[in-house]
């Protein structure tokens, strides 16, 4: 059968094929950004209680209210942005629903859209099932943005940026004179921003600092959110986006009739995150620090050259001198030594052959196993 145009050219994700080899060989999986930082129960006690409450109906579209207001009131504390939960924001089915919906609302056939490589893999189907035009510019490993790149791809038809920070695959946490820049960029060139912040807590090195938040951004940005990592509930499907509401009206419609609501007792749940206190923050960052101290100290015994993240639970590394491109090296590595990772050109549009990425979401004594495997 034809395939529509809509989807043509799109390819099933690496990341999540990975997953399936993980299992079919028995292997550890660093390749799918499980988070293995135990669920708060005060989350797990409110979703229960929600179902035997019989909260279990569809809840009003654009998501829970108090919900809205709890992430209104993170987005002004946290962030330093203020949008109004009535009309400014919208709970999705995870943040992988809020970036189709945002392109799907706002991107036209023809709109280009630059994206930094390496990417987190949703974002370029996202655009081309808008029947936008994905742009590129690439981040170094050692988490460098090129200017002069960005200013080169930025044009006439440019309608959009997209901006991830703490960024995966690199780690980079985006610096305040980054965000200066691509500021300067979208308001000289009128276009639009879409910032995907999931990992704003988890930061090892450096601050996060919202788009939105900028002079003259407030109302050029979306900004994308969600539950799934820094609280450990990827399965529970609960994220959002915030935009100004001439912006959100777009949204909310592909939003609506596409998946009506998230998971209501789910959203009911993650209400509690929102009043965790900060040792909730601080503890699941040393949990993850110590992950990544592990990871990078171990990759660096092997021939393998790690890049350190500031940010996020992922971590990049050259694999040059194994004389294998990515896709035989993490097909042996999942076969030969049982540890699942993901190639590195899955991130890029041309590039990544010399890469991979450890995910080191994973309890430490497992990531200690899989090192060991590793480095044998
Ligand atoms: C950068 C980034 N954005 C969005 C997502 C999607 O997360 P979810 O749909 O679970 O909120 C992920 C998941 O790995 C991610 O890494």
């Amino acid at each position: 059968m034809k395939e529509a145009y809509r989807v043509k050219g799109i390819s099933e994700s690496v990341i999540r094929e990975m997953t399936r080899k993980a299992k079919k060989y028995d292997a550890i999986n660093l390749s799918q950004g499980y988070p293995d930082y135990p669920t708060h129960e005060d989350l797990l006690d409110e979703a229960k209680s929600a179902i035997d409450a019989g909260i279990n109906q569809y809840s009003i579209t654009w998501g829970k209210e108090e919900l809205r207001k709890k992430i209104g009131e993170k987005l002004n504390d946290f962030n330093d942005i203020d949008y109004d939960p009535k009309f400014e924001i919208t709970i999705t089915c995870g943040s992988s629903e809020a970036i189709m919906a945002t392109m799907l609302g706002l991107i036209e056939p023809g709109d280009e859209v630059l994206i930094f490589q390496p990417f987190y893999e949703n974002y370029v189907p996202a655009v081309s099932m808008a029947s936008g035009t994905p742009k590129f510019s690439t981040i170094s490993i050692d988490q460098k943005i090129d200017r002069e790149e960005v200013k080169e791809k930025v044009g006439k038809d440019t309608r959009a940026l997209l901006v991830n920070t703490p960024h995966n695959p690199t780690g980079k946490v985006f610096t305040k004179d980054d965000l200066g820049f691509l500021r300067d960029i979208c308001v000289d060139n009128d276009i639009l921003a879409l910032t995907d912040e999931m990992y704003e807590r988890m930061i090892y090195e450096g601050e996060h600092i919202s788009l939105a938040s900028l002079d003259g951004m407030w109302e050029r940005t979306v900004t994308i959110g969600g539950f799934s990592k820094v609280y450990s509930i990827t399965g529970w499907r609960v994220g959002y986006t915030a935009a100004p509401k001439e912006l959100m009206k777009s949204i909310r419609k592909v939003h609506d009739y596409t998946t009506v609501c998230a998971p209501t007792p789910f959203q009911q749940g993650s209400i509690k995150a929102l009043d965790l206190p900060e040792s909730y923050y601080k503890n699941m960052l040393d949990y993850y620090k110590k992950g990544r101290e592990l990871v990078y100290e171990s990759l660096k015994k092997t021939e393998m050259v790690p890049s350190k993240p500031e940010g996020a639970y992922y971590m990049l590394a050259d694999i040059s001198q194994y004389g294998m491109d990515d896709l035989k090296f993490a097909d042996h590595l999942v076969r030969k030594k049982g540890v699942a990772v993901v190639p590195g050109s899955s991130f890029y549009r041309e590039g990544g052959k010399d890469l991979v990425r450890f995910c080191f979401s994973q309890e430490m004594a497992l990531l200690e196993e899989a090192m060991d495997r590793v480095k044998n």
